[in-house]
């Protein structure tokens, strides 16, 4: 199965779609001249400022280097200079890698897998957010993509288009409006656009996963009779691997068909194990200072040759003299063990396996074919291992030889063009807080008795801590899907009542149909806050049972949780017709 032609273009002026995927270790830009009435193409940037060889799938480190005073000294291509590591040093410049995962979603509890992403995670260069390092990046990309389209296509195409550039940014499943938000607010630092409405609506979100299907769908991948079952695509990258399952439907658009995961367990930590490793040998020796080195070598070269554990592996990084048998030392080279390096690589592979397992068994479609996409899905090692624990069980698993690791820009590209998945699935379950009135016949309110409050306008005895589902955990959602919340509040003056928060609440527990907060009170965080602008909506000023007098206000919070990003609005009546107002939705410290 894979997509039917794509369609003209219908908007009536010549616009630019830009894709930036700012990866952990590398980065890539895809575009398309959108022109009125012909079918867009997807183009990758494939040459940049400074970049010594030409290839045609290049991707770019997501490196920048900085002085003491903060001001960037090297940035992506230009970081592959020769010998900028020791032009850092001499220059005392900091280094920012791997600052993408600085922005992952930090959960409440801190298990080993938290600690082990922490731990290696290298620090933000001091006084830097990791906000304005996006910042930074982002401005470099546009840059690059312009001096790229203005070469291709001639200045006067950019400049013509440059003023309303239609964004796609992507980001890893995991990740969700929070950190959709900080890259909103990195993009408008970064003058992609305007801090206007329409400015911020052209920064569009999807996940690694998604935009890989699109890439394997737009380059014809036999993703065949998906139909009757489903195919799942891995996205092993430098940083995570994102796994996502999907199913076709007759009209050729695609469902999620499980809950997209996110494990930190890309390349970057393989590289990670072994510097752990070279540490500890070396640490007491005279080789300690050459950690770096070693890492490094071992980065570019080992583990991407890494196919058999039977073989030994040597990485130059000293003088011809320096020997020390007992550390496996001989003439400046260091000899790894085959299976020393198939350690670095196993916790990977067996997460991968086990994220495929999942996968497997949680879909509500049985999966039957594999798709290993991204920079690391190129190790060979990697590739067989999973290749030999997954067939065995019934799933054949396969990978697209040609420009795997542009999948993701390319496929953010596809993903706004052609918009093939029309359904995903709820990763938790969203609701707000509510309060009951009492009700003493309930055995749950008995209970609770000693909690029963008078409501400050009613006067009424009601019961805090209830919680109302909204969408339930892993429900197939389409995106034009709306979701409504009854909101109501109350208040003895109006003008408490003119702009109203309702914080959506997502419960990460176990219980099945959640009802009291207290009984699981630290499974649920906020999700976002909708505020909505109450000014011109109809009041109602009622009398209460014990003669209270007060305002109310009712409305419809609308969530649309099918999209690539949560969006608000909401629905009132107003002379016996519904109206829709707006609301926006608001992420903790964004
Ligand atoms: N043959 C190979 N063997 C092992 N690792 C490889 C090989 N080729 C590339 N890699 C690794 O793949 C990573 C790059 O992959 P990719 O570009 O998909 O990641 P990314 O986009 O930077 O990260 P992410 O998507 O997780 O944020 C690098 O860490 C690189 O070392
Ligand atoms: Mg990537």
């Amino acid at each position: 199965m894979s997509l039917p032609d794509r369609k003209k273009y219908a908007g009536d002026t010549r616009r630019l779609l830009l894709a930036f995927d700012i990866g952990t270790t590398f980065s890539g830009i895809s575009y398309s001249i959108l022109d009125p009435g012909i079918i867009p193409e997807i183009r990758p940037v494939t040459r940049y400022p400074c970049q010594e060889h030409v290839g045609g799938d290049s991707k770019i480190p997501t490196v920048i280097y900085y002085d003491s005073a903060g001001k960037i000294c090297a940035i992506g291509a230009e970081t592959l200079k020769e010998g900028i590591e020791q032009d850092a040093e001499e220059n005392g410049w900091t280094k920012a890698w791997w600052f993408k995962l600085h922005l992952r979603p930090k959960p409440q509890t801190t298990s080993a897998s938290v600690r082990q992403v922490d731990e290696a995670l290298p620090p933000l260069p001091p006084s830097k957010t990791v906000v304005q390092l996006f910042r930074d990046y982002m401005k470099y990309l546009l840059e690059c993509a312009k001096k790229y389209i203005s070469d291709s296509h001639g200045q006067t195409v950019w400049t013509s288009l440059q003023n309303n550039i239609i964004f796609v940014l992507t980001h890893p499943n995991g990740w969700g409006g929070p950190q959709q938000g900080q890259m909103r607010q990195a993009a408008i630092q970064a003058s992609l656009v305007p801090n206007t409405e329409d400015g911020r609506s052209r920064i569009n979100f999807v996940t690694e996963g998604e935009a890989s299907l699109h890439f394997c769908l737009s380059n014809g991948l036999a993703l065949a009779n998906t139909q009757q079952s489903g195919v799942l695509i891995v996205d092993a990258g430098g940083g995570t691997v994102d796994l996502t399952a999907y199913c076709s439907l007759p009209d050729y658009s695609f469902e999620e068909i499980a809950i997209p995961q996110c494990h930190f367990q890309g390349a970057a930590f393989v590289t990670m194990r072994a510097k752990k490793f070279f540490e500890k040998l070396l640490s007491g020796t005279r080789f300690s200072d050459d950690v770096e080195t070693l890492t490094m070598r071992f980065d570019r070269n080992t583990k991407h040759v890494f196919r058999k554990d039977d073989e030994p592996h040597h990485i130059q990084f000293g003088n011809h003299r320096d020997r020390d048998p007992s550390l496996n030392i001989r003439g400046g080279r260091l000899t790894l063990t085959g299976c020393d390096v198939a350690k670095f690589f196993e916790p990977s592979i067996s997460c991968i396996v086990e994220a495929i397992k999942a996968q497997k068994s949680a879909a509500h479609v049985p999966i039957q074919s594999v798709f290993l996409v991204g920079g690391f899905s190129a190790s060979s090692w990697l590739f067989d291992k999973v290749r030999e624990r997954i067939e065995p069980l019934g799933l054949s698993v396969s990978r697209p030889d040609a420009h795997v690791n542009k999948a993701v820009s390319n496929g953010a590209v596809s993903f706004y063009l052609d918009s093939a998945v029309t359904s995903r699935v709820s990763p938790r379950t969203y609701g707000i807080s509510v309060y009951y009135p009492y009700d003493s016949s309930d055995p749950d309110h008995r209970k609770r008795g000693h909690l029963v409050e008078i409501h400050c306008a009613t006067r009424e005895p009601v019961l805090h801590e209830g919680f109302s589902t909204i969408l339930p955990k892993d429900t197939r959602v389409r995106t034009s899907q709306e979701f409504r919340c009854s909101f109501s509040r109350q208040a003895v003056e109006r003008r408490s009542l003119n702009c109203l928060r309702a914080t959506i609440l997502a419960y990460s527990g176990l219980q099945k149909s959640p009802v009291w907060i207290d009984s699981d009170p630290l499974n649920y965080p906020t999700a976002c806050t909708v505020e909505v602008d109450t000014t011109s909506l109809p009041v109602q000023m009622t009398t209460s049972a014990t003669g209270a007098r007060y305002f109310e206000i009712s409305f419809e919070i609308i969530l649309l949780f099918g999209l690539t990003e949560l969006q608000a609005q909401i629905a009132y009546r107003q002379n016996g017709q519904e109206k829709r107002g707006r609301a926006q939705v608001i992420y903790e410290g964004n």
